[in-house]
């Protein structure tokens, strides 16, 4: 299975260190959405799609390229996130909309993952920006043992 990791990291470069340790895990491409056109998944058939949180969901870029999508058959997606606040269903429910999306293209979405990021938009800049230092190593490990278990869990080919 070829495995290919799609994000966009606008504000900190938060995001593009989940998606680096990620790929590295998953021995996937890497790519920056901007950079992508719904022709070149076919080649890949389990892929992961990540970014910041921006006023409750992932980036705009992310969502309008799902949107872009053809039904696709047979592949695998899993999410990634790093946000200034956590998920909270009903008020905070940041992942919904992309996954949401990706099932609708035919995606079997098969896991998720999110931490905290350093954010000092302009409500966290009220008290001095928050999560400073995030991610942090013990998130970057999450991350990499979140990706291996995804690996571990598909069929090699
Ligand atoms: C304009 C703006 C809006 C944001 N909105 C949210 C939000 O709704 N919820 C949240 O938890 N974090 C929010 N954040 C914080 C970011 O999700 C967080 O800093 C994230 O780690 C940024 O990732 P990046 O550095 O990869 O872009 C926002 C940040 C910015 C700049």
């Amino acid at each position: 299975m070829k495995a290919l990791v799609i994000y966009i990291s606008v504000h900190h470069g938060n995001t593009e260190k989940i998606a680096k340790v990620m790929a590295n895990a998953l021995d996937a491409d890497l790519l920056q959405v901007k950079r992508m056109n719904a022709s070149m998944l076919e080649q890949y058939d389990f892929i992961g799609f990540g970014s910041g949180i921006y006023f409750g969901k992932y980036h705009k870029s992310l969502l309008d390229f799902a949107d872009t999508l053809p039904m696709l058959r047979n592949k695998k997606a899993f999410i990634f996130s790093t946000s200034g606040l956590r998920k909270i269903r009903c008020i905070h429910d940041f992942s919904k909309p992309l996954k949401e999306k990706l099932q609708q293209k035919g995606f079997d979405v098969i896991g998720e993952f999110s931490c905290r990021g350093f954010d000092t938009s302009w409500a966290a800049m009220i008290v001095g920006g928050i999560n400073k230092g995030r991610p942090n190593a013990r998130d970057l490990k999450q991350a990499e043992d979140f990706a291996r278990a995804l690996r571990d869990s598909r069929p090699s080919g």
